[in-house]
């Protein structure tokens, strides 16, 4: 089996071709199927709107089948586990499941598994990993410089609660990106020292290529931390205008999004020249017509 539920198993060779192939399906390439019919499934345990919505185009795009699955109408209400759940798409003869789940790693009981067939993508896991995202943001700052290589990204925000960072931190470095790091200290983690530098926003807003913003995100502050208004984050650690005024004129602005406008960056940044934020959920589409194509022919990986 094939699945792809984490950057960090892929070497960069098998990166960089998910990322010209992204771009070639961008470009107008087709998929060339070895099979007449293929089904998915896309299974949202937690909310979603870009990568629930650009998997389901890519594999309309890639004349995958779209099996209607619903958790909120399912027989997951009546108890049935997630195992079991898969276990039986599998055994309906689904070739791919994307999962987005609040448990982190969620995905090991079923790639481990050897009754279910189906080829599992990991749509999200927890604060764990957010691997097609990830090769989308990097699908995107290629497509802007050509290259990883000594090309600065600061990653800012609600760094411990990212699934997006972690899986960003560790490819960028691995593929010659210097990572920077900035936002809260009780959003940060030492051990993120391994893949970069934390410094104030001040410092790297003036040299960096990209300013990476994250969600802040609520949903996951059960912890009881320091909890900022939505100004003073904004003033501290956002991309404000004046902030953003001092980028270099190459340098470019991303979010995974969804956006807190205001918060994370000024809301007149979404839409600015050097936002790639849209950018990015179009290059969604094709990164993940790539990874599709990759876990259903292993043509790729
Ligand atoms: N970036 C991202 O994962 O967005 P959604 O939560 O809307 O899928």
């Amino acid at each position: 089996l094939n699945h792809f539920v984490s950057v960090e198993r892929l070497s960069n060779i098998e990166v960089m071709k998910l990322i010209r192939r992204g771009e070639a399906f961008k470009k107008g390439a087709t998929w060339q199927p070895e099979k007449q019919q293929y089904f998915a499934a896309n299974l949202f345990f937690e909310n979603s709107t870009r990568t629930h919505t650009s998997f389901e185009t890519a594999e309309r795009k890639l004349g995958v089948d779209v099996l209607s699955f619903d958790t909120s109408t399912s027989s997951i209400q009546k108890g049935e586990t997630l195992y079991d759940t898969i276990l039986t798409l599998s055994a309906l003869g689904t070739d791919v499941c994307v999962i987005r789940h609040s448990e982190e790693a969620f995905f090991q009981p079923l790639i481990d598994s050897k009754t279910i067939k189906t080829q599992i993508v990991n749509g999200g896991d927890g604060s764990g990993q957010h691997p097609s995202q990830c090769l989308l943001d990097l699908m995107t700052i290629y497509e802007e410089f050509g290259t990883f290589d000594s090309l600065k990204v600061a990653i800012v925000g609600d760094i411990v609660h990212s699934r997006v960072a972690k899986s960003n931190m560790q490819m960028l470095r691995r593929l010659g990106a210097e990572v920077y790091f900035s936002g809260p200290k009780e959003w940060f983690s030492e051990e993120y020292m391994a893949f970069g530098t934390y410094l104030p926003i001040d410092e790297l807003v003036k040299s960096v290529d990209v300013m990476m913003m994250l969600r802040v995100q609520h949903e996951r502050h059960h912890d009881g931390k320091q909890v900022f208004s939505k100004e003073a984050y904004h003033q501290t650690y956002g991309l404000t205008i004046e902030r953003a005024s001092q980028m270099k004129p190459s340098a470019i602005i991303m979010h995974p999004a969804p956006v807190n406008r205001d918060v994370e960056l000024a809301s007149e940044l979404v839409e600015a020249k050097q936002s790639r934020i849209v950018t990015q959920m179009t290059n969604g589409v094709y990164a993940r017509m790539a990874i599709l194509e990759a876990v259903l022919t292993e043509a790729i990986l």
